[in-house]
């Protein structure tokens, strides 16, 4: 079972940062990949790229503007969070329990309509509105129950020794350039 992620609507500049943050959150807290739509951006590829050769892992980013084909084409269970669909705390365990893989769906610009009827589920993280970011995060922290405060990442050039104070790390096997 792999979690991979899509972002909708990537815009330049404004996203730049967000998207960012999406994806640094996708890869730390599990996610496998995220694809995102919208504008291509190299600059959004390339800082997710430095930080994989960095900490490690196999998480990928790929671009696909054709999120409608992505949804209907994905082999598996489809989850888009928006402040609009059913509570997360009514669905979480039973998705939790499944062998297939699941794609998050996240908005930034307003979301299609089509969007919620592709997705097998519409689910909300409280009933407010915040961002795309802490929805993943609390999304894939629930998902996983916190398994994934432990995750380690293969092949890391750096990692963080921690401290109650300061800053501690440890370079392996080939110093980052
Ligand atoms: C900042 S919101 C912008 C939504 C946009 N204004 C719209 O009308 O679709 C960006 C994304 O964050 C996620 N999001 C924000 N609040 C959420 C909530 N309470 N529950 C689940 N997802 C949420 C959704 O994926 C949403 O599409």
């Amino acid at each position: 079972m792999e979690i991979e992620v899509l972002r909708l609507g990537h815009r330049l500049p404004r996203d730049e940062r967000i998207s960012t943050h999406v994806a640094l959150v996708a890869r730390a807290f599990g996610a496998r990949s995220i694809t995102y739509s919208g504008q291509h951006d190299a600059g959004l590829e390339e800082s997710v790229k430095k930080i994989c050769e960095t900490w490690g892992g196999p998480f990928k980013i790929k671009y696909n503007p054709d999120w409608r084909n992505l949804i209907k084409n994905f082999r598996g269970i489809k989850v888009h969070l928006t402040v609009y669909g059913e509570p997360l705390q009514n669905i979480i365990d039973n998705l939790r329990e499944t062998p297939r893989d699941v794609l998050i769906i996240l908005g930034g610009p307003k979301v299609p309509s089509e969007v919620y009827q592709l997705a097998d589920f519409n689910i909300s993280i409280t009933l407010q509105p915040h961002s795309e970011v802490s929805a993943l995060s609390i999304f894939l922290h629930e998902f996983f129950r916190g398994k994934e405060l432990m995750k380690t990442f293969e092949n890391a050039k750096v990692r963080v020794i921690p401290q109650p104070r300061g800053k501690k790390t440890l370079f392996l096997n080939n110093a980052p350039d």
